[in-house]
Parts: structure tokens; C-alpha cells; sequence
């Protein structure tokens, strides 16, 4: 069988005209942002207590944001920030913005550290039910950073914590930046290890540098429709190219282009500096690995955005957000302000 498929093969090759060997690969599509706005909260909702503040609030930390159309508006939620462990921004069009007074998630959970609680990178997703899902990634109490769910009727929250964490991996530096994607099949999570965390060549941490860099894989797998329930194990669908890019890549987001296109956006390098940039790449399955890196928005785009990063794509595919600074060199504590933007794939909107 096999010699007969190997002369198979090399008559089929045999039978195309030269040069002609390789087929072309069909172009990727070219990915554009429109409309990027700077989030610039109003105060309406009254959530900014104790600070007397004339029109737009200019100066609202809103780190790693995620969106998700709930409830008749859009809503978009931050890592620990304003004394809230889930702060949550409403918006008619994606575009203004109120930031409000809820905190989304009032108990972490019992399994997270007691004094330890900065909750980072929420994702919000709806499941089949009507339930909305909050993963979320804390420190456990005697371990590393896990991946928490919680749930709630309203996007609003407040979302109640499962007893115990939904993932957790001591080894690997722990897991952070998770997010759901629901491909109309199968929903999945991803997250990233963070490898970084535990030193190795990244100055991410400001440490001394020693040794190789730790891998930093974003992984993804597959949930049951209640996205809560793991299915199958994870797999490694990108990992960082070394001093290329620090060491680091985070933050996925997926979309699907069309059946057999899947695009894959992370971060690279530090958060911390203004090299963190967003970059995408491309895969002909969910769970494939992600080739053909491409970079979306860096500072070096000159939209007077430093270290833009952790992009958060709508489950539709039109809106985005993402943080970043508003100047240069402000390092890890700059304050990252909140941009929504309108993604483009070949210069035209995503419409349904
Ligand atoms: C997203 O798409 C779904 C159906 O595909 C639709 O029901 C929903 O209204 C859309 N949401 C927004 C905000 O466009
Ligand atoms: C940018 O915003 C304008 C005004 O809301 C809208 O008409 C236009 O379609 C948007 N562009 C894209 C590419 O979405």
C-alpha cells in the first residue's frame, strides 16, 4: 500500500506543469482597526465617589478590558481597580462609556489568597442558558495564580464564586489571562502559563535576568456548553519566539473568520513597557497552532497609545478593546486607560 501511494504521489507531481509543485496558499485577509476612541468615562452613573469631577472622567485605570452585550447595553469589565475587585463600564455604542458603581464580583471566592486579591483579566460569556460566566484569574491561597468561574443572571453581576478554582498550574508558573470563545459548536477556554512569573531571561518583573526564558504557551481547551465544565485536556496553541518579543506572549482573544480560518490576537513583550503591542496570527483550526504572526497596534503606530495590549474582541467580531498608556515610558504603574475600536478584515466592517 504504501509504494503504491508513493507512486501515486510522484506521478501527480509528475503530471504538473514545473514550477508549479507548491500550491499557493490562499492570501490571508488583511486586519485594519477604525474608530479607535479613547474611553473616557462620564460620571453619570455616580460610581466615582469621593472625587469631585467636572465632565469626563480623564483618568480611570481600566486595565485588560473584556466586552460583552448584555442586558440591552454593552458592558465592559477591568481587572481590580477604584477599590473594586470587577469594576464594570456601560455603553450604548461600544464607543461613550460610563463607568458605574458595581463591583461585578464582591467575593472572589474562598479558595483566593486572604490579602493577595488584585483579580485580573475578567472575560464574561453567555452560556446556552442565559447564564453569564465570568472566568477570572486570582491567586490561590497557598499556591499560584488559577483561573476562576463565576456566575450570575445579570451581566451586571453581582457573580457568585464557584467553591473551588476551575484550573490550576503550580508548575508552570500558574495561569492567567483566560477567555471563552464559542466557535457555534464547541465553546473553549484559553489562558496563558505564566511562565514569566517565575523569572528566567524576562525583565518583566525588573529582576536580574538568569538563564533561559521560561515558555509562555497559551493554551486552549475544549468546555461542555455550560462553560464550565473542562472537556478533553489542554493544548498548547502558541508560545513566545524569545528575545523577540521578552519572552512573553498573553492575552488571546480568538475569532472565527470563516469555518476553516481562525484568528488567534495576543500580546507580546512586557506589559509593563511600550514595546507591549497586540499581534495576531492565523490557524485553519480552533485548536491548530498559530502561524504567520502579524501586529495590529504598537506605539510605534504613533496613535499616541504606548504599550497597547490585552485586546478583547466581542463575541460578533465588530468591537474591541484594549488598554494602553496615553505617554511614553510610564512603565508598569502608567495609568492603562481603556480604547474600543471597530476591527476590519479587508477594509471592510463586520456587519451581520
Ligand atoms: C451578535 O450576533 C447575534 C447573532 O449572531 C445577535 O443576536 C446579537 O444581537 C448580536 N449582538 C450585537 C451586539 O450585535
Ligand atoms: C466608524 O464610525 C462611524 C460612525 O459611527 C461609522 O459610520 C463607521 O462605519 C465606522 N467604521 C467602521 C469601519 O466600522
Amino acid at each position: 500500500m504504501k509504494s503504491f501511494l508513493v507512486v501515486l504521489s510522484a506521478s501527480l507531481v509528475a503530471c504538473l506543469p514545473a514550477g508549479d509543485a507548491v500550491v499557493p496558499r490562499e492570501p490571508r485577509p488583511v486586519l485594519g482597526l477604525a474608530n479607535i476612541t479613547l474611553a473616557e468615562f462620564d460620571d453619570d452613573a455616580g460610581g466615582l465617589q469621593g472625587r469631585a469631577l467636572q465632565g469626563p472622567h480623564m483618568n480611570a485605570n481600566f486595565p485588560d478590558p473584556t466586552l460583552i452585550w448584555g442586558d440591552g447595553s454593552w458592558k465592559a469589565y477591568s481587572t481590580s481597580s477604584d477599590g473594586k475587585y470587577i469594576p464594570v463600564a456601560v455603553s450604548d455604542d461600544a464607543q461613550t462609556w460610563s463607568m458605574t458603581n458595581v463591583d461585578a464580583l464582591p467575593d472572589p471566592g474562598s479558595w483566593v489568597h486572604p490579602t493577595d486579591r488584585g483579580i485580573w483579566a475578567p472575560d464574561v460569556n453567555k452560556n446556552d442558558n442565559g447564564l453569564y460566566v465570568m472566568y477570572y484569574s486570582a491567586r490561590r491561597d497557598g499556591g499560584s495564580r488559577c483561573i476562576g468561574a463565576a456566575t450570575s443572571w445579570a451581566a451586571m453581576g453581582p457573580f457568585v464564586p464557584q467553591a473551588q478554582p476551575l484550573y490550576c498550574d503550580d508548575a508552570a508558573g500558574g495561569v492567567i489571562d483566560p477567555a471563552g470563545y464559542d466557535d457555534g459548536v464547541n465553546r473553549w477556554i484559553m489562558w496563558k502559563d505564566d511562565g514569566n512569573s517565575l523569572g528566567g531571561a524576562t525583565t518583566c518583573q525588573g529582576g536580574q535576568p538568569s538563564g533561559d526564558y521560561k515558555p509562555t504557551p497559551i493554551k486552549i481547551q475544549r468546555m461542555a456548553r455550560d462553560a464550565l465544565t473542562l472537556l478533553d485536556s489542554p493544548k498548547v496553541i502558541m508560545d513566545h519566539e524569545g528575545r523577540n518579543n521578552n519572552g512573553v506572549v498573553e492575552g488571546p482573544s480568538i475569532y472565527k473568520v470563516r469555518d476553516d480560518l481562525f484568528v488567534l490576537f495576543y500580546s507580546a513583550h512586557c506589559y509593563s513597557s511600550d514595546d507591549y503591542d497586540i499581534e495576531y496570527a492565523w490557524s485553519d483550526r480552533i485548536d491548530g497552532y498559530y502561524g504567520d504572526r502579524g501586529i495590529l497596534l504598537r506605539t510605534v503606530d504613533n496613535r499616541g497609545i504606548y504599550g497597547p495590549g490585552h485586546m478583547d474582541i466581542d463575541p460578533n467580531g465588530s468591537f474591541i478593546v484594549f488598554h494602553g498608556r496615553t505617554g511614553p515610558n510610564q512603565g508598569g504603574g502608567g495609568t492603562r486607560y481603556m480604547y474600543s475600536a471597530q476591527l476590519t478584515i479587508d477594509g471592510k466592517r463586520i456587519t451581520f
